[in-house]
């Protein structure tokens, strides 16, 4: 089933230059986007969207550095788009992250680690409601669509 997440590159990425290459990352593998907005979240709507953390001992201090600087807020589209992403990301923790995904390649941090991902569709299509309306989420085919996921393809032609 096609699938939408909410990726936010978080303050660390923005300073440290990293959007391109993390959305490069998504790109070249061929999701597509259907969203965007960069900009400085507040207090508030940082914890609406970490609200699942509300009573954990870090949440303060997220809630501090995630609206302490801008952010890139997208959404993304594509079969299977959640776990994909996330394994594209890593393990949450850069430094235990597996070499090859974004956290693993450019966080050593617990809290800067770079990417937020919605981890199940349930989570995707709040977290996507907090930041987008409807008519912000552009629906349009890629035009190499069956390049990229094989299907439609006649094996003659
Ligand atoms: P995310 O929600 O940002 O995609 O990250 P995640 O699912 O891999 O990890 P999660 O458990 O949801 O944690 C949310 C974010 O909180 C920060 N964090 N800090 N012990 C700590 O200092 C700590 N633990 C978590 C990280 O920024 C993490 O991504
Ligand atoms: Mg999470």
């Amino acid at each position: 089933m096609v699938e939408r997440t909410l990726i936010v590159i978080k303050p660390d990425g923005v300073q440290r230059h990293l959007i391109g290459e993390i959305i490069g990352r998504f790109e070249k593998k061929g999701f597509k986007l259907v969203a965007a907005k960069f900009l400085q979240l507040s207090e508030k709507q940082a914890g609406q969207l970490y609200a699942v953390h509300r009573e954990k001992a870090f949440f303060k201090g997220l809630i501090k550095f995630l609206s302490s600087a801008p952010v890139l807020l997208m959404v993304w589209e594509a079969e299977g788009v959640i776990d994909m992403t996330r394994k594209m990301m890593g393990a949450t923790f850069g430094f235990y992250a597996e070499l090859g995904t974004i956290r693993g390649d450019f966080s050593c941090s617990e809290r800067c680690n770079l990417v937020h991902g919605s981890d199940s569709p349930e989570s995707a299509q709040q977290e996507i409601k907090l930041f987008f309306t409807p008519s912000e989420i552009i629906n349009y085919k890629l035009t190499d669509a069956h390049w990229l996921y094989g299907r439609a393809v006649s094996p003659k032609k």
